[in-house]
This record gives C-alpha cells, sequence and structure tokens, in this order.
C-alpha cells in the first residue's frame, strides 16, 4: 500500500467547471475536477519554475487517470452494448474496459495483440480483465497492425463473436472520448501555462489541447517511438472538432527505446520521484513524462514563473 504522503504546498480548488457529468452517480462516479498539487521540487524551483500535479489517478478507483475522461463518452455512447476494444498483453485501456464492464455489467470483449499469449497462462493483466468478466480473442500482430481496415475488422469482430458490439479503438482515442479530454483543460485553464502529460495515441493531448484555451500551451511526451503521433492528433481533432484546436507541441526525445521500454536510468529516476513526493509513478507513460520535464527543465525550456502542470494520467499496475 502507498502511504498518502503529502508534499503538495498547496492543494487547489479548480472547480468551476461546469458541464454535465455523466455516470455521475453509481458505481462510475467520479472525482472531478481532479486534484491540483504544487510540489516543491528544487529541480523546478531552480529555474523559477513551479511544479503542479494533476491528480487525475485520483478521478476513479478503477478507471483511473484518462480513462475515465475516455471511456465514460464511449460507455453512453454503447448504449448498453457489449463493448469491443483493443490492446496489448498489458494494455491500461483493457483493464479498465473490463472494469467498467463488471460495474456497469456490460458484457466486454477483449482482442489482444499476439495470438502466441492464446495457449499461455495470462498474465496479471490479462488475468485481470479476465476475472472482471472480460473476453479474451487474441489475434496474430498482422491482422492486429491492419485493424482498422474495414475488411481487417469486419473479419475480427466476426471470429471474436462481436459483430453486434461497439467498438472502441485502441487506447480509447476517438472522437468522444477526445472531447471528453476537453475538460481536462478546461479544469487547468486558470491555474496553468504550460500542461505535460504522456502520449500513446494522443487522444489526450488533442482533447486537452482544445479545452486549456488561449495563451496556454499542452506538451505531449510520446512514450513510442516512430515521429507519427503528430498527425494523429491532428486526425484526432479533426473528427472530434473539425479541426486543428489549441496550441500543443511533442517533445521525441523521452521514448527510452519504446513502449513498455525501460533502462535503470529511468528506474532510478521514478523511485526517486516516489519518494521525493509520495507519489506512485506509473511507469510505461508517467515515468518517461516527469523525467523529460526534468530535463526540459534544466535546458531552461520554461521561461522563469511558468506554471507547468505534469498530469498524472495513470497509476502503477499492480498498485
Ligand atoms: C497511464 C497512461 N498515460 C497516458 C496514456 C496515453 O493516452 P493517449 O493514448 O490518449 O495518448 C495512456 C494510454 O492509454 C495510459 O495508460
Amino acid at each position: 500500500m502507498w502511504a498518502r504522503r503529502v508534499s503538495a504546498r498547496a492543494v487547489f480548488d479548480n472547480g468551476g467547471v461546469t458541464r454535465p457529468v455523466p455516470f455521475d452517480s453509481g458505481a462510475l462516479r467520479p472525482r472531478l475536477p481532479s486534484p491540483l498539487e504544487e510540489v516543491a521540487d528544487d529541480r523546478f524551483a531552480r529555474h523559477g519554475v513551479r511544479l503542479l500535479l494533476k491528480r487525475d489517478d485520483l478521478i476513479h478507483p478503477e478507471l483511473i487517470g484518462n480513462k475515465w475522461r475516455k471511456l465514460v463518452p464511449n460507455l453512453e455512447a454503447a448504449a448498453g452494448r457489449p463493448v469491443v476494444t483493443f490492446g496489448g498483453a498489458y494494455s491500461n485501456h483493457l483493464r479498465a474496459t473490463a472494469a467498467a464492464g463488471r460495474l456497469l455489467g456490460l458484457p466486454t470483449v477483449g482482442v489482444v495483440r499476439g495470438d502466441e499469449l492464446a495457449g499461455r497462462p495470462l498474465n496479471p493483466s490479462l488475468a485481470c480483465c479476465a476475472a472482471d468478466g472480460m473476453r479474451l480473442h487474441f489475434v496474430d500482430r498482422a491482422a492486429y497492425r491492419s485493424k482498422a481496415a474495414p475488411a481487417t475488422l469486419a473479419a475480427i469482430l466476426r471470429a471474436a463473436g462481436a459483430e453486434d458490439a461497439y467498438v472502441v479503438p485502441e487506447g480509447g482515442s476517438n472522437a468522444p472520448a477526445v472531447r471528453g479530454c476537453r475538460a481536462l483543460g478546461e479544469e487547468l485553464r486558470a491555474h496553468a501555462d504550460v500542461v505535460a502529460l504522456a502520449c500513446g495515441t494522443g487522444g489526450t493531448l488533442a482533447g486537452l489541447a482544445a479545452g486549456l484555451g488561449p495563451g496556454r500551451r499542452a506538451l505531449g511526451i510520446p512514450v513510442l517511438r516512430g515521429g507519427f503521433l503528430g498527425d494523429a492528433i491532428r486526425a484526432l481533432q479533426r473528427e472530434a472538432f473539425g479541426g486543428p484546436v489549441g496550441d500543443w507541441r511533442l517533445d521525441e526525445r523521452f521514448h527510452f527505446g519504446g513502449y513498455a521500454r525501460t533502462t535503470p536510468a529511468l528506474e532510478d529516476f521514478a523511485r526517486d520521484f516516489e519518494e521525493r513526493h509520495g507519489l506512485p509513478v506509473e511507469r510505461l507513460y508517467v515515468a518517461k513524462s516527469l523525467y523529460g520535464l526534468v530535463v526540459l527543465a534544466e535546458e531552461g525550456a520554461f521561461p522563469r514563473g511558468t506554471r507547468l502542470a505534469a498530469v498524472v494520467t495513470g497509476a502503477p499496475f499492480p498498485s
């Protein structure tokens, strides 16, 4: 168990965002706006930068971080139909979808990358999905890669027995999810000049940037290699809002070799951050974004006086 040591200097009331909150009663009741905590960290303070932690990891005990913001609009759109979605063997998104299915009594199907996994014992993440009632369907990597192609998708859904299901894409990023993430920006616009977060599919950044408003900037730190994310974010914003919205950019230097790759230096950094601030640091995404911010502060990337909010988009598994 994590000791909830509070090293925050201040906890802001960042309320005042008025919008209907769906699923605000019952099993998916969120803690929104999520808390915003200022922490004392000399690696930022010596450059005149104030570091704020946007605790999206506290929104909901099971739909953690960006998962509540992205999934709930999709669960509403599913309107009680079974939900099918996609992910790798350690996908946070698959676990969150399975948990939502259990909480709402909705059937869920998880299409998992890698048919070689089908005959093996489930890893702890997939075991958690299965325990929540998610039916797992393993597909080979070539089919998984081309799952956006209508014919491949149709074949996968047919084989999974999920032809009538509501389809949520990998990572949960589609137009409803991106619009759901706009509220993250709205919650922060009065409190932060720059808002940084780790990116996988870019859906959270696409929505965040739209909600921040003029004079504010979103900074994305991709955890995958490849340099494709800018185009993906532009496409998501087109789909969600009809065109580009907000000021955002990416720094592609902090993927540490790619998804789920790590180094001893990153591991040491994450452990040290946990000790300094009493924050459980999720390793696949959050650790890389915080590491990137420390480097950027050291490089002088933020003018003195900058209020820099780092979004804590997830929590370690198992927690
Ligand atoms: C903990 C965490 N942070 C960040 C992200 C990245 O979100 P996105 O795919 O919207 O870029 C994910 C992926 O879903 C995640 O699980």
